[in-house]
């Protein structure tokens, strides 16, 4: 099978789990307990401003609705049509669907210095309201391993069940690296299964390309509340920092 064929089949058996995919707890998301677990770990390994963060392979977009929870904006992308859609209804549903514009992505932080202080006007005295930037998701079909996104537009990338699955994640690896602001933040939530795929976190350790610094690994497996059931297997979530960062996580209910 050539690449072409192996990415044709991948998209055809996601887009035909996609309808069924939210049946598991730790994909719906519906258990309130799961919910929190999962909110409890990306509110805690993110900054607590606003922050660009990429979902890749956000299947339906359960994370994705999370993050842009926590205040985030959220470009998510998946290989599966369907399960791209089943997250726009998810998130047109919570009210931060994006329908225009091209990534989601929030530009440049710095812009223009504020112009100098005025006096205050004789007459009228208006109450200026804050205003507040509307939280939004973009969801894109894209293949992970040749995301077609600009360099350097992210604070944080978060993956979770994906990269185990994609051909030469060394490569895949350092193509998310560019995407990434320096001292941007990668969360990797992957695992060894029972099923005997997988890889282990130290795999992962090993082909992190040389930018990044392993800030935590947390393993997940010994929390039901992640899974919504007792697991055996291999779990876990890797923090990586591209280069040197400023915000440090403030712990993890796994940890807790
Ligand atoms: C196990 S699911 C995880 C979904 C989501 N990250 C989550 O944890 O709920 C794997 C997802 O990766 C997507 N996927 C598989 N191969 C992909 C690729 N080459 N590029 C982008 N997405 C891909 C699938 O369509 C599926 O939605």
């Amino acid at each position: 099978m050539n690449d072409e064929t192996t990415q044709q089949a991948s998209r055809q058996y996601w887009d035909n789990v996609a309808p069924f995919f939210d049946d598991e707890p730790d994909h719906g998301l519906r258990n309130p307990v799961v919910l929190d677990a999962w909110t409890h770990l990306l509110r805690a390994s993110l900054p607590y401003t606003e922050a660009a963060i990429l979902d890749i392979g956000c299947g339906t977009g359960s994370l994705s609705a999370v993050l842009a929870g926590l205040g985030h904006q959220v470009t998510g992308i998946d290989l599966s049509p369907v399960m791209i859609s089943i997250a726009q209804t998810k998130a047109a549903k919570q009210g931060c669907l994006q329908t225009r514009g091209s990534h989601g992505v929030v530009r440049g932080r710095g812009g223009s210095p504020p112009p100098p202080p005025q006096p205050e006007p004789e007459k009228k005295k208006k109450t200026k309201k804050k205003k507040k930037t509307k939280i939004q998701i973009a969801f894109h079909v894209q293949d992970a391993a040749a995301l077609d996104l600009p360099p350097e537009q992210f604070d944080a990338l978060v993956c979770r069940h994906l990269l185990w699955a994609l051909p030469e994640p060394e490569q895949v690896l350092r193509r998310w690296a560019e995407l990434l602001k320096p001292n941007g933040r990668l969360i990797l939530i992957e695992g060894f299964w029972d099923s005997g795929g997988g890889l282990h976190a130290r795999e992962i350790s090993e082909i992190l390309p040389p930018c990044f610094e392993v800030y935590s690994i947390h393993n997940l497996a010994d929390h039901p509340d992640y899974w919504g059931k007792e697991v055996s297997d291999e779990r876990y979530a890797i923090i990586a920092d591209k280069n040197q960062r400023v915000w440090k996580p403030s712990g993890f209910a796994a940890d807790a």
